[in-house]
């Protein structure tokens, strides 16, 4: 019943590692606390960056990172944040809170925090209630060698170099936070602000445009039409909400099996939304030119009782480490269109990888799935048939399992496999074929527990963390293994 079949011979293309990306905003204490703590603090830390949380993210192999936000970046005046640290001005984060942050952590220390980890910057910036000379300055200011007045300011500010750049969003949710705007006038923002983002030297900046709102096709639509020509990347957001955005999302830890199937059924409508926005860009980049970015994704619950409901601080269990699971799976499915995505938030705000408090620091779920899965970054994506049971709660059903499957360079073989259902452990059989077979050994890791909601807590911080599974055989080419229910499984094979 429970079948895969993995063609070896039948690679794709490569699944691109900055599908494993990540975003971190100003709002809550993602930036102010999650990674910024400030050189006095008692802290460890870098220049002020906190390091525990910076060797966490290492750890996963952070590809890139989007900065500063979100609704955030509308809002956001970069020169506000550079300079002399006692002498910025302070910005009142109007989206998140109403809080005064004073700006501490800004383009300096963003590129720092980035070359800690590694990873890419990729930085959105500000259409909203920006200025298209703010924009082009602060690419200027990013990313120019030579002589001018942005490059001789940042020398001034302390760095010599200009940073690699080459992420640059012009704007964010613009038909929302970022603007309210109609598609034909941000497609002819979007235009105009683009032209003088400027690639300096041998800095190429990759383009991407303020994609749509979950299935708002006439978006897709309209800005594949009036400016495809202008843009390397067309961003998507879609968040898993199991309630009603506005009259109540549902809890992040206290629910029972009917908000566990409507999640998971709403996680999987990812898989929905890439096809038919890509369909759409296909009709109009039928090479695949444009990425896809879906640069906001994760799950978003009810804040957790007694925090500050700007902040968006929630817990993360089981259940978001199959949303991570089963989402990942459907973006490397699809990685001839998507090149990238962005899980929301970093730290402390909606699908964390992290949360902390004071000098504590838990690593979620949902960080384990990332840490099970960067196997797949940059591997080539093999072919398969997955043939699945359903999950029926009620009158509805899903389909039990999810996959996806990679080869890396040196041959090894990786399978990530979600198990939806929580009432049924399910024994699936796959088929390997090739050429020339030399796959011997296998291991696999599981995260699953008994409990639906189980989550890490600053009392017990390794409740939930991955396990070596043993229910794996793999003789005569054929695998079988043994996935509990509610699991998230990585198989591999050498
Ligand atoms: O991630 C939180 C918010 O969700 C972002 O600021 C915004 O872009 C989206 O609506």
């Amino acid at each position: 019943m429970n079948k895969l079949n993995i063609n070896l011979d039948e690679k794709k293309e490569k699944i691109n590692k900055n599908i494993y990306g990540h975003f971190a905003e100003h709002l809550g204490r993602c930036i102010y606390e999650g990674f910024w703590v400030g050189e006095d603090s008692e802290i460890p830390n870098q220049n002020g960056i906190r390091t525990d949380v910076v060797e966490a993210l290492k750890a996963i192999d952070i590809p890139v990172l989007r900065w500063p936000g979100g609704c955030f970046a509308d809002e956001y005046h970069w020169k506000d944040g550079v300079g002399p640290r006692e002498e910025r001005a302070t910005i009142v984060n109007t989206h998140w809170g109403n809080v005064t942050e004073n700006n501490h952590f800004g383009t300096h220390e963003f590129m720092e925090l980035c070359d800690l980890l590694d990873a890419e910057p990729y930085i959105s910036g500000n259409v909203g209630s920006g200025a298209i000379r703010e924009m082009q300055e602060w690419v200027d200011y990013i990313t120019h060698n030579g002589e001018s007045p942005m490059s001789d300011w940042r020398k001034e500010n302390g760095r010599e170099e200009p940073w690699p750049l080459k992420y640059f969003g012009v704007g964010n949710e613009n038909w929302g936070c970022g603007g309210n705007m109609r598609p034909e006038y941000y497609a002819d923002q979007y235009r105009n602000y683009q032209t003088y983002v400027r690639s300096h030297g041998d800095n190429e900046i990759f383009k991407i445009a303020c994609g749509a709102n979950v299935d708002d096709y006439n978006w897709t639509e309209v800005l594949m039409k009036n400016a495809a020509s202008q843009m390397d990347g067309l961003s998507l957001h879609y968040y898993t909400v199991p309630g009603d955005f506005w009259e109540g999302k549902g809890s992040a830890t206290d629910f029972k099996e009917d908000e566990w199937f409507i999640t998971l059924k709403k996680a999987l409508k990812m898989d929905e939304l890439i096809k038919k926005h890509g369909a759409i860009m296909d009709q109009y980049d039928p090479e695949k030119r444009i990425a896809m970015i879906v640069d906001e994704w994760g799950a978003w619950y009810d804040v957790e009782p007694g925090t500050n409901p700007g902040f968006l601080y929630q817990q993360n269990t089981l259940r978001d480490a199959l949303i991570a699971g089963v989402t990942l799976n459907i973006f490397n499915q699809h990685a001839d269109r998507v090149k990238m995505a962005n899980i929301a938030q970093t730290n402390n705000v909606l699908q964390a990888m992290i949360l902390t408090d004071e000098e504590d620091m838990i690593l979620t779920p949902s960080y384990h799935v990332f840490e099970m899965y960067k196997v797949h970054q940059d591997a080539d994506l093999l072919h398969f048939d997955l043939e699945s049971e359903n999950y029926k709660f009620e009158d509805q059903e899903i389909p039990a399992l999810n996959a996806s499957a990679s080869v890396n360079e040196a041959g090894e073989v990786n399978i990530t496999v979600c198990n939806l259902d929580p009432n049924k452990e399910i024994e699936l059989d796959t088929n390997l074929f090739a050429d020339k077979l030399n796959l011997s050994q296998v291991k696999a890791r599981v995260l699953t527990a008994d409990k639906l909601n189980a989550h890490n807590s600053f009392e017990n911080p390794e409740n939930l963390k991955p396990q070596e599974l043993k229910a794996v055989e793999l003789a005569d080419n054929q695998l079988k293994a043994k996935l509990p229910a509610a699991s998230v499984t990585l198989i591999t094979l050498n």
